[in-house]
């Protein structure tokens, strides 16, 4: 059997099990692959992903991908053989698949966003979009929008300098036009905006924003990357204010489908893996 991995801590929470176990099934690979979660500490991490490589050990030997999470997206880069031209740009990994001996760590939040966005028929070409974070997600997301003929990209962050730093190296390195502003214009930022992605945590089982209806006009397309619960305190705002939402369930879904190929090299079933989050997020908000 082929074991596919999601490494965390904490790591408790993770969908990805339940997400790409439904997908593997669906492809009639449940006797080949089967998805697990592991807790690796922060201090473990090097120690495991030896592991990992060495062939001869009776158990991690047949690891043959891996999905990362926090805190590990940006340590874990030093540790692999090699990056792809996404991962390296952005700085952080969070699908590594083994070749032979090799290690190899790739990036799929990113484009997980942008097939997010376009799979609700959301074009981002030519468009403003103000982005609220500057971790390891906003990384992603920041670099990949900017590469995919964004107008203007600004960039806000709680701390402001973490945006400034991101937005001039996404500029430098992209070219695009990336800029950061401080969140008390966000009023102004957003008056001529297309769309607001949230790429920080806040929202996350809480039910606080950092942007209210007030400050939202109905042609905003208003994204949150956090999925519990499904329906943040954003986007309920932003249904007041009548824009369009995007819920974290479809970046969620898009980062894994294209996880799911690199390890599978097949089409991944995206909507066996929407239909086995729904059933677990559904769950989850019942027993709350
Ligand atoms: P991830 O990998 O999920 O992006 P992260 O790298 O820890 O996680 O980044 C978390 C982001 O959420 C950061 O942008 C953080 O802002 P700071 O850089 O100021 O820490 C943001 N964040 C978390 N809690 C927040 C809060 N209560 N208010 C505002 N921003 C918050």
């Amino acid at each position: 059997m082929n074991r596919l991995v999601v490494i965390g801590d904490p790591i408790e929470h993770s969908l990805s099990p339940i997400m790409q176990n439904a997908a593997l099934r669906e492809l009639g690979l449940d006797r080949e692959f089967v998805f697990e979660k592991t807790r690796v500490k922060e201090e473990e991490l090097k120690n495991f992903i030896k592991k990992v490589k060495q062939v001869k050990l009776v158990k991690p030997e047949n690891i043959v991908g891996l999905n990362v999470t926090i805190p590990h997206k940006v340590a874990i880069t030093k540790l692999l053989d090699e990056l792809s031209e996404e991962a390296e740009l952005i700085g952080a990994v969070n699908t590594i698949k083994k070749e032979g001996r090799k290690l190899i760590g790739f990036n799929t939040d990113g484009i997980g966003c942008i097939n997010a966005l376009k799979e609700k028929g959301f074009e981002i070409k030519n468009k403003k979009a103000v982005l609220l974070g500057a971790g390891g997600a906003a990384r992603a997301i920041a670099f990949v929008l900017a590469q995919n003929g964004l107008r203007h990209l600004v960039i806000m962050n709680r701390t402001s300098e973490k945006a400034e730093e991101l937005a001039k190296e996404v500029s430098t390195k992209t070219k695009a036009r990336v800029t950061a502003a401080n969140l008390a214009n966000l009023s102004k930022a957003l008056s001529d905006s297309d769309v607001l992605i949230n790429a920080t945590a806040v929202g996350m089982n809480r039910d606080e924003t950092l942007v209210t209806a007030e400050l939202m006009q109905p042609n905003l397309v208003v994204f949150d990357i956090v999925y519990s619960p499904l329906k943040t305190k954003l986007l309920k705002e932003a249904e007041k204010a009548g824009a369009k939402i995007i819920d974290g369930l479809e970046m969620l879904v898009q980062q894994g489908a294209v996880a799911f190929e690199l390890f599978t090299g097949k089409k991944a079933p995206v909507e066996a893996m929407r239909n086995a989050l729904r059933g677990k997020l559904k769950l989850q908000m019942e027993a709350i």
